[in-house]
C-alpha cells in the first residue's frame, strides 16, 4: 500500500491531514517528535477514524534517524509540515530556526533521494511574502520575507525547487497558507498550542476559557473597513483537504506554488464578533496599540489552487468559530474527567 509519511502529523495542522487522508481512503503514517503537540492526538485519530495509524516518534533534526524511518516505513510521498513556527522566537533566535527548519527539510529530502520517494507536499506560509505590495495576493507576488521564520519557509522552498531540478525528485508541490483556524467539526482535534499563543483564534478561544481577561485589538487605526487588521482566515478541515489534493496533482514543471486561502478577508473586530456570537456572549476586549511588523491586510488570490487542484474552501470562519468553541468544550470536559 502507498503510505504517506506525515512529518509533524501530530500537530496542529498535521492532525487535520492525517484525518483528510484518512477520510479520502490514504494510508498516512506519522513522525512526530511530540515538541508541539499532545501524543493523545493519535489515539483519538484512532477512535475517530476506526483505524491504528502507525506512527513513529522521530527527531526529524537527527539525519540517521530520518533515514531509519525511510528505510522501515518505504513512503511513496511526504508531506512535510514539521519546523520551529513563531514568528516572534524567530527574531529572538534566528539560528534555531535556522538550523532546525532548513535541517529537517533536508534530512527529508536526503532520506527521499536515497529510498527512492520522489514527490513532496510541503508546508509553507503567506509571510513569504513580507509587506503586501497588493491584495489579495496571488503566487506571482514578490517574495520579501521580513522576519527569520518567514525567510526559514522560503529557503526550504529554494531548496526543494532545486532538488527538483537536479532530477532527485520527480515533483514537489509548495502551499503558502494563510491564517488556518478552527477545528474538525468532531470536536475530537484541535489547535492545542504548548504555550501561551500568539495567534488571534487561540487568544479569543483563551478568552472565552477564562484563561486570558480580555482580547487586546492590536491597533484601530489601519486603513480598513473599521480600522482593524484584516486577515484570510482558512478553516483547518479546508487546509488539510488542500494537501490530499496537492498529492493528486501534476505539478506544471514538477514544481509548483500555491496560495491556501478563502479570497475572503476577516477584520480583527469581525473575528471578535464571529466568536462571540458562536459562544452566545460577548468577549471582553479593549483597543491596544499596533503590533510590530503588522500588515493592515493579508488576503489570498486563491483562483490558482481553486483552478489548478479542483480544491475549494467549503467552511467559513463563523463554522471556524463554532467548530474551535465546540473543540475546546469538548477538551475541557475530557481535562475534567
Ligand atoms: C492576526 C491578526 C493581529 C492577536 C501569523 C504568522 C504567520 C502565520 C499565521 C505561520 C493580526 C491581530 C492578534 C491579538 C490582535 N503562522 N491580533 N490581538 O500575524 O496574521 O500571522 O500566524 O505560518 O507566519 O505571522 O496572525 O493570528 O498573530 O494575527 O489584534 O491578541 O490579529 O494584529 O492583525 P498573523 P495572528
Amino acid at each position: 500500500m502507498n503510505k504517506i509519511l506525515v512529518c509533524g502529523g501530530a500537530g496542529y495542522i498535521g492532525s487535520h491531514v492525517t484525518l483528510s487522508l484518512l477520510r479520502k481512503g490514504q494510508t498516512p503514517v506519522i513522525v512526530d517528535n511530540f515538541a508541539n503537540s499532545d501524543p493523545s492526538v493519535i489515539g483519538r485519530l484512532n477512535s475517530l477514524a476506526g483505524v491504528q495509524i502507525e506512527c513513529h516518534e522521530v527527531e526529524l533534526a537527527d539525519e540517521a534517524a530520518v533515514s531509519r524511518t525511510f528505510q522501515e516505513v518505504k513512503p511513496s510521498a511526504v508531506i512535510q509540515l514539521a519546523g520551529l513556527k513563531s514568528v516572534g522566537q524567530s527574531v529572538a533566535n534566528p539560528t534555531d530556526y535556522y538550523s532546525v527548519n532548513l535541517g529537517i527539510t533536508l534530512n527529508i529530502l536526503s532520506a527521499m533521494e536515497r529510498y527512492s520517494c520522489d514527490r513532496i507536499v510541503f508546508s509553507s506560509s503567506a509571510t513569504v511574502y513580507g509587506e503586501p505590495e497588493y491584495v489579495p495576493i496571488d503566487e506571482a507576488h514578490c517574495v520579501s520575507p521580513i522576519n527569520p521564520y518567514g525567510r526559514t519557509k522560503y529557503f526550504q522552498e529554494e531548496i526543494i525547487r532545486d532538488w527538483v531540478a537536479a532530477g532527485e525528485l520527480s515533483s514537489a508541490v509548495i502551499l503558502r497558507y494563510f491564517n488556518p483556524v478552527g477545528a474538525d467539526a468532531s470536536g475530537v482535534i484541535g489547535e492545542d498550542p504548548s504555550g501561551i499563543p500568539n495567534n488571534l483564534m487561540p487568544i479569543l478561544g483563551d478568552t472565552a476559557a477564562g484563561i486570558r481577561k480580555e482580547v487586546e485589538i492590536f491597533g484601530g487605526d489601519y486603513a480598513t473597513r473599521d480600522g482593524t487588521c484584516e486577515r484570510d482566515y482558512i478553516h483547518v478541515s479546508d487546509l488539510a483537504d488542500a494537501h490530499v489534493a496537492a498529492l493528486a496533482c501534476d505539478p506544471e514543471d514538477k514544481f509548483e506554488v500555491f496560495n491556501v486561502g478563502t479570497g475572503r478577508g476577516v477584520t480583527v473586530r469581525e473575528a471578535i464578533d464571529a466568536y462571540s456570537s458562536a459562544l452566545g456572549r460577548p468577549l471582553p476586549e479593549r483597543m491596544g496599540a499596533r503590533r510590530e511588523g503588522d500588515a493592515a491586510s493579508s488576503v489570498a488570490a486563491n483562483e490558482k489552487i481553486v483552478s489548478r487542484l479542483n480544491w475549494r474552501p467549503l467552511r467559513s470562519f463563523e463554522d471556524a468559530c463554532r467548530d474551535d468553541v465546540r473543540w475546546r468544550s469538548q477538551k475541557s470536559k475530557s481535562n475534567s474527567m
